[in-house]
Formats: C-alpha cells, structure tokens, sequence
C-alpha cells in the first residue's frame, strides 16, 4: 500500500514517516507545497533510518501528486489549513483512496490548552465536510506526540484511537496503524465520536507541560 503524508515535512509527518517506514512494508510518500520541500524531507528521514540500519524508500512530491498516487492520504497539516488542504488535492481522491485526519483545533492561554473544535463539531468532521463526498474519512493519531515518534530509540507502548463512518476505511487504519511496533490502534466508533478523541489531545499536552520527564507523554487504554 501506498501511504501519504501531506505536510509530511513537519512534526507529525516525520515521526509518522519514520515509523512507517521502518515498521512496515507499506511505500512512503511525503507531500509538501514545495515538492523540492518534500525532497529534503526524504533525504533527511532516509538518513535517520539509514543510521539505524534501516532501508526503507520514500519518496517526495507536491501534495497533489502524493494523494493521488496513494491509498492512504494522512493530512498531517495544521488544523486551521486541514479544509483548505483537502480541496487543494481533491481532484486527486477518489472513492478508492482513505483520508486520514489526525488534526485537532486547540487554544492556549497561560494555563494551558484547551480544546477548542470548529462549528463542525471536530476538526475530524470539519475534514470530512469538505472532502468530496465519495472519500471515506478516518480520524486517527490525535492523541500522539510527534517527538515521541521521530525519536526512533523511544519505545512506543501507546494506543491511538480511529473513529470513521465507513467501515472498510475504518479497518485499513486501524490494520496500518498496528503495525508500528508498539503502537495499538483501537475501534471509537463513528465520525461524531471524533471530539471525544480529539479532546485527549490538549489533556496529554498540559500533562506533558506540568509534569517533569513526561515530554513525550502518551495514551495507553487499559
Ligand atoms: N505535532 C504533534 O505532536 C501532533 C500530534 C498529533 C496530531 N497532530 C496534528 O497533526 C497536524 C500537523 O501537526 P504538526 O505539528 O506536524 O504541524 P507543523 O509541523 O506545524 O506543520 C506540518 C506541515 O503543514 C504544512 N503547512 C504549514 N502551513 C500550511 C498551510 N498554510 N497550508 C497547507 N499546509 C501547510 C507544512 O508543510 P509544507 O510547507 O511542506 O507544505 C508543514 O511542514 C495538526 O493538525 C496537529 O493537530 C500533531
């Protein structure tokens, strides 16, 4: 399978380019604005991976050409710009391709943050709102902290949640997503379950911000 990250230059691209492409068989494709962006990403992630004895091929472009070569498209851009992404790459999603969103709409203030989610309800469904109407779309890795997976020597022991309408969408995240050592993707239910997942996200960072050695603090659902 073919997986995409746009916006794949930035936090959660990274970590989630990393862990894919060590942990699975699947081919990565980093999305970017700028696919010369993109390009300097790979290289950069190949090396990383490289150092540690891991071969894996990545391979960079625009964000156009990355969702439509892919089957799995993970919109790893800022909340605020996730809508526009989406129509900016439209023509090339079909009924075949997965939309993966793991944005969340936050608002800090000196004592944290706070969740903050669109009229939408969540940034899950504000993405699926704008997606063309044939797309399945699947919210997923919300609550993970982009350093605790580009830091290849920390052991994941973590879960994430996917909430999606449809069903067989649903179920290619939950089966990629579990093949990153150590990560456990578990079933939330539909899109309308996806504020209640998005909402963990700023409780995991004021965690992270007031307790010491907890930088890289995740989820484990037991
Ligand atoms: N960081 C985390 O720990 C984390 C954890 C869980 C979920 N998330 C979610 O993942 C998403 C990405 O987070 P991030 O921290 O990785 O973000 P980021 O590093 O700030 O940005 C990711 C990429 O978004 C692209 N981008 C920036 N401005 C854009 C615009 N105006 N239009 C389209 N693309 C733009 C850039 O790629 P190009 O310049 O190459 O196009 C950038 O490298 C967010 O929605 C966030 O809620 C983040």
């Amino acid at each position: 399978m073919r997986i995409a990250l746009l916006g794949g230059t930035g936090d959660i691209g990274e970590g989630l380019a990393l862990r894919f492409a060590r942990d699975t068989s699947h081919e990565i494709l980093i999305g970017s604005r700028d696919p010369e962006k993109a390009r300097d990403a790979v290289a950069e992630y190949e090396d990383e991976l490289e150092t540690r004895g891991a071969q894996a091929e990545i391979k960079g472009f625009g964000n156009e050409m990355a969702a439509d070569r892919a089957d799995v498209v993970v919109l790893s851009v800022p909340p605020y710009y996730a809508g526009d992404t989406v129509e900016a790459v439209a023509d090339s999603l079909d009924a075949d391709s997965i939309l993966v969103t793991p944005a969340v709409g936050m608002q800090g203030d000196e004592d944290g943050l706070h969740y903050h989610p669109p009229d939408a309800g969540s940034v899950t469904q504000l993405v699926a709102g704008r997606a063309p109407d044939d797309v399945p779309v699947v919210g997923a890795f919300h609550n993970l902290a982009a350093d605790a997976l580009s830091n290849l020597d920390n052991d994941l022991d973590l879960d994430t949640l996917v909430v999606a309408d449809d069903d067989d969408a649903k179920e290619t995240v939950l089966s990629v997503a579990n093949e990153i050592e150590g990560l456990r993707a578990l079933e939330a239910g539909p899109l309308a379950n996806a504020a209640e997942v998005e909402s963990v996200t700023p409780l995991v960072i004021n965690i992270a911000k007031y307790n010491e050695g907890m930088h890289d603090v995740g989820v484990k659902w037991i």
